[in-house]
């Protein structure tokens, strides 16, 4: 019988995008970012530790080489916290999403939160947040040991809505959960338009944002948005917070657009649901606003009070497209059993 660390780490939906980045080897984003962490939307990820050369990683119970593609990058996360913090052992690591990986639902986000989260635990023979701890892993620490393997997965270690600041200094980043789930209970309906990889993986393309000539403009308007994010969020105002959303997520991929080389991550038919979504906003008075991440499906952000008016219209319009239906979360959670 050997000790297994078992964790759950949720994904999140930003409000305000990290994307682009003032120093990629630093991990140190352009802008502050802002999101929700979910509640089902979710990477499960065991590990224990296992007497032979190298690690092992299952993803949905199929053992990934160490130069696999999408995955290479769990690797050398891996490697990289076992060399910061000097961990001999080699881990036996298995890991499932429970959405489509790559369909720009973060994957990255929860899956290296999760795989932060249960190695150190695991190298550290923690069974709780508290011994991580008292063990000098304090849930910022995580964080930020998180968003070295992917930066939106540095704000899955926290519940609710969660702020990255990018600081003065790349060391001067902070990541804080700045309200928690029960401050607001927003929906997230995500609307599938794609089960299949991103064209190009968001990690790669956050280095062609400068090659745009909206981002450095954009950059320069994020504080002003943050503010007024945080108003809404503070007040919890539907009204208010909904257009930012929306304005954000459009300006972030009219950047994405008009980088060399141009990146495409919506589809006709997702650009064709927006126009039809924002018509029946305004006609059959649903209270919805929709935000997107670096792929085509579409997040509609509301409160339980929309949702039944939205399904409906959801359903009548587009009865083939698959929804997954979440909410506002509580952060991750880790367990420690027997194998
Ligand atoms: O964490 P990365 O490198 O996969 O970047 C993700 C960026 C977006 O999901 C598009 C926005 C965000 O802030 O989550």
């Amino acid at each position: 019988m050997t000790d297994i660390f078992r964790v759950v780490a949720p994904s999140n939906i930003a409000f305000l995008k990290y994307w682009g980045k003032k120093d990629p080897v630093l991990q140190w984003p352009a802008n502050d970012s802002l999101s929700m962490s979910l509640n089902q939307l979710s990477t499960r990820t065991s590990a224990f530790v296992h007497d032979a050369d190298d690690h092992i990683f299952q993803f949905q119970g199929e053992a990934l080489p160490r130069d696999h593609a999408s995955f290479s990058k769990v690797f050398k996360h891996l490697d990289s916290l076992a060399g910061s913090f000097g961990f001999p052992e080699k881990l036996s690591l298995s890991s499932s999403n429970s959405f489509p990986t790559g369909a720009g639902i973060a994957s990255s986000a929860s899956g290296l939160a999760a795989l932060t989260i249960a190695a150190i635990a695991c190298w550290t023979g923690s069974s709780t947040f508290f011994e991580l701890e008292a063990k000098g892993f304090s849930r910022e620490h995580l964080a930020h040991l998180a968003r070295l393997g992917s930066g939106s997965a540095g704000r899955s270690l926290f519940g609710g809505y969660v702020q990255w600041q990018a600081g003065s200094h790349a060391d001067k980043q902070k990541i804080l959960p700045l309200y928690a789930a029960a401050h607001w209970t927003l929906h997230d309906t995500v609307v599938l338009f794609s089960h299949s990889e991103k064209s190009k993986s968001s990690t790669a393309a956050h280095g062609d944002a400068w090659s745009s000539l909206l981002f450095r403009p954009r950059i320069a308007g994020a504080p002003e948005r943050m503010n007024a994010i945080l108003k809404a969020l503070d007040e919890r105002k539907m009204a208010e917070l909904g257009p930012l959303l929306e304005t954000e997520a459009l300006e972030m991929h009219a950047v994405m657009l008009t980088t060399r080389p141009p990146q495409y991550y919506l589809t006709d038919e997702s650009v064709e649901f927006l126009a039809a979504f924002r018509r029946a906003r305004q006609e059959v008075c649903f209270e919805a606003y929709f935000t997107i991440d670096a792929g085509p499906n579409i997040h509609i952000i509301h409160e339980a009070s929309a949702s039944s008016a939205l399904t409906s219209w959801l359903q009548e319009h587009y009865p083939t497209l698959q929804l997954l239906h979440d909410r506002v979360g509580e952060g991750p959670w880790l367990e420690r059993g027997l194998n």
